[in-house]
């Protein structure tokens, strides 16, 4: 079973209570407080070589790991050291992963609206490669690259048109998308590049279906038309672009009701579509980029929260409210999504009942589980909460004043802080009172 086919990292019970990574996560509570985000750094390396593995019957194959679904210094060196490549949407995932030392000439900047400061960044980044999404950007990077007379290696990001069975927000490959171009833009872009853009050099073509996609469907239609694009403008244009970048998207098991593929299956799919699209389309050597976000940190991370206060209403609905919610998890609230939780101390002896857990923040929406099966929960107990190790804390916010929460990672039985709790003098750290009102 793949790393992403399960709803949990591996967990150890000692003394009755739930150990990750061979830390005891309620000695964890304890030591950091809470809420804390923990990451395993054995299920990150895990998966990250179930990836290499996998792809390994794959000529050309170049790993780019999404920086969005979780960014930081510790995070970025050891996917780095697992020889992963990154890709980036802000100025910001830029800083980061150069101060992590990563070589930024395994970076591809992608995005539907970089700024000139971001570009700018970029370009004395020296990074690898540029995805450009839309006319404007193509204008911009062509005139900043000349103006450090630079020639600058890009992909152009297509919308391909693929409909896959994921939420709404998280969907990106459809006609109506914000991202990139249509195609029946494509032309007409690669046209301008050719004859205008001197300073842009085209390497190949992106796309990215959507996220959390459990089919294997969508990613052989996605390769179908890029590929076919890619033959297309090749041979129109007189072009030899080699690069398939196909985005990310793997799903990963949140609760027993998910059906994620395998790396393997999912690797199984892309090798099949791409040797089918290749022979149909009549078209060699192509190098394959991918861009795993979430399916390489999520199943890694757990958040532990500490069991308030609880109610039951009139009608019989028993909540439990944890010193956490929507502000570092804004996931359920945002896309419905669910999680699954066990309580990580020991609960011998209690009866199960259904309870819903709620955030602690001022909102009714801040709901962070509905109807979970758990032993009978006391104030002081620790939730721990699953497969939150992406899209929660790069997605996290400060709503009510509250503190970003720290990160520990933990191996071999060490727990280390990675990220620091937010203080009080944090949430104003940014702020400054006219002169004219403290007189
Ligand atoms: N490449 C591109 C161009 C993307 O837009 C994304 C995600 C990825 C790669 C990585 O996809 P992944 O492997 O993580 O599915 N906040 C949402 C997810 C948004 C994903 C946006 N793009 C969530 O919490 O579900």
């Amino acid at each position: 079973m793949s790393i992403n086919q399960s709803t949990k990292p591996v967990t150890t019970i000692r003394n009755g209570n739930l150990q990750i990574g061979g830390c005891n996560l309620v000695e964890l509570a304890k030591q950091y407080g809470t809420p804390l985000y923990v990451m395993d750094e054995q299920t990150i390396r895990g998966i990250c070589r179930e990836y290499k593995q996998s792809f390994s019957n794959c000529k050309n194959i170049v790993m780019t790991y999404a920086s969005k679904a979780l960014c930081n210094m510790t995070i970025a060196k050891i996917i780095a050291q697992e020889g992963f490549g990154f890709d980036a949407v802000s100025a910001g995932e830029l800083y980061v992963l150069n101060k992590a030392g990563v070589n930024m000439k395994k970076v591809t900047f992608n995005g539907n609206n970089k700024t000139e400061e971001e570009i700018d960044i970029a370009l004395s980044y020296g990074i690898g490669l540029f995805s450009v999404d839309n006319f404007h950007e193509a204008e911009l990077l062509n005139k900043l690259s000349a103006s450090k007379g630079i020639v600058t290696d890009i992909l152009i990001r297509i919308t391909p048109g693929i409909e896959c069975h994921t939420h709404d927000y998280i969907k990106t490959g459809q006609i109506n998308s914000k991202f990139g171009f249509d195609l029946s833009q494509t032309e007409k872009i690669v046209e301008l590049i050719v004859k205008e853009y001197k300073n842009l050099n085209l390497k190949g073509l992106h796309a990215h279906v959507g996220s959390q996609i459990f089919e294997s469907e969508c990613y052989k239609d996605e390769i179908d038309v890029l590929v076919r694009e890619l033959a297309n403008i090749n041979s129109k244009f007189g072009l030899n672009m080699s690069i398939l970048n196909i985005g990310g998207g793997l799903g990963v098991k949140y609760t027993e009701d998910d059906t994620p593929l395998s790396v393997e299956k999912f690797s199984n799919a892309i090798a099949d579509g791409l040797s089918t699209a290749q022979i149909k389309y009549n078209i060699r050597d192509l190098t394959l980029f991918i861009e795993p976000g979430r399916s390489i940190v999520s199943t890694a991370g757990v958040t532990l929260y500490t069991i308030g206060s609880s109610k039951i209403t009139s009608d019989g609905k028993k909540y439990i409210a944890v010193d956490g919610g929507m502000a570092d998890n804004p996931r359920p609230s945002m896309y419905q999504a669910k999680y699954s939780a066990e309580i990580a101390n020991d609960t011998a002896g209690r009866i199960e009942q259904t309870v819903t857990i709620a955030g602690r923040y001022c909102e009714s929406g801040d709901i962070l589980i509905n109807d979970i099966l758990l032993p009978e929960v006391f104030a002081g107990d620790i939730l721990c909460v699953f497969n939150t190790g992406a899209y929660n804390r790069s997605m996290a916010s400060n709503y009510n004043q509250t503190r970003k929460p720290a990160m520990v990672l933990v191996n071999n039985s060490q727990s280390d802080m990675i990220v620091n709790r937010e203080s009080f003098e944090d949430l104003i750290a940014l702020e400054k009172v006219p002169d004219r009102l403290s007189k």
